[in-house]
């Protein structure tokens, strides 16, 4: 594995509307071929060695669109998950989701819940779906549970810090997020992992993401090589000059 590959890249997979209306097709068939470039990306994730990837499949705030629209969106993503079961198995391909699961659609839970099941003992990729996930909600939620901890005396208040807070995020233990890839264009988080994309390096993308490729995955890993992490510190160049 070449030095300075990321170990977890998450992608905003952005533009599938933009897609279909381009080519005059209802919005859905964008959201169809969407399935084909999370594919290749998880494709190419193990190709680079890469050992974690994190894809945002529903926001908390996409409940705003149209009924059918969520509907589609939520059929593809349950054949998704059945058809591409017995590839994940093979490939040594863990898949799990976070976000909310009591307003998923009953079969959409099952197929999930069997799909985590299944391929549980992958060990060559994590692929992390973000389903009906919005950064916000896992903030509340973790505050929830620490005041709780609190109530209970677990934990007292001035014991909570960053480490605390981690445990009881939807993220667990998973590091976070050295690399964010966004597609369409827009340069935007969107709710999505506003904790652990703190020290996130941030690449924009101006594909739709249905036609997004290896080849854009390997700009945005040569993009990522070129960035210096610091983390609030200095370079080692910089500390070595004094
Ligand atoms: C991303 O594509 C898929 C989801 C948000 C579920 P969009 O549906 O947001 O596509 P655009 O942004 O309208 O082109
Ligand atoms: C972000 O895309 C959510 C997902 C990719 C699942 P959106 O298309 O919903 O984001 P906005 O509305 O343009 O910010
Ligand atoms: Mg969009």
């Amino acid at each position: 594995m070449p030095v300075n590959t990321p170990q977890h890249v998450a992608i905003i997979m952005d533009g599938n509307g933009r897609w279909a209306r381009q080519r005059g097709m209802p919005r859905w068939r964008g959201h169809e071929a969407g399935a084909g470039a999370v594919r290749r990306a998880t494709e190419a994730a193990c190709r680079h060695g890469i050992s974690c990837l994190t894809l945002y499949a529903f926001s908390s705030e996409n409940w705003k669109r149209p009924a059918k629209e969520i509907h589609i969106l939520f059929s593809l993503l349950r054949r998704y998950l059945v058809t591409e079961r017995q590839a994940l198995v093979d490939n040594g391909i863990r898949l799990t989701a976070f976000g909310r699961r009591d307003r998923l659609p009953a079969p959409v839970r099952q197929a999930l819940c069997e799909t985590e099941e299944a391929t549980r003992r992958g060990g060559r990729l994590h692929l992390r779906l973000a389903v009906d996930y919005g950064a916000r909600h896992e903030f509340i939620d973790a505050a929830r549970a620490l005041a709780w901890e609190a109530v209970r005396g677990i934990i007292l208040p001035d014991q909570i810090d960053e480490r605390s807070f981690e445990r009881v995020l939807l993220s667990g233990t998973v590091p976070a997020p050295d690399l964010i890839i966004r597609t369409a264009g827009e340069r935007r988080l969107s709710n999505f992992l506003l904790w652990q994309a703190a020290y996130a390096e941030l690449y924009f993308c101006p594909k739709l993401w249905p036609d997004f490729d290896e080849g854009d995955f390997e700009a945005a890993l040569a993009d990522f090589r070129t960035r210096t992490r610091k983390f609030g510190s200095l370079s080692q160049a910089a500390c070595a000059a004094g």
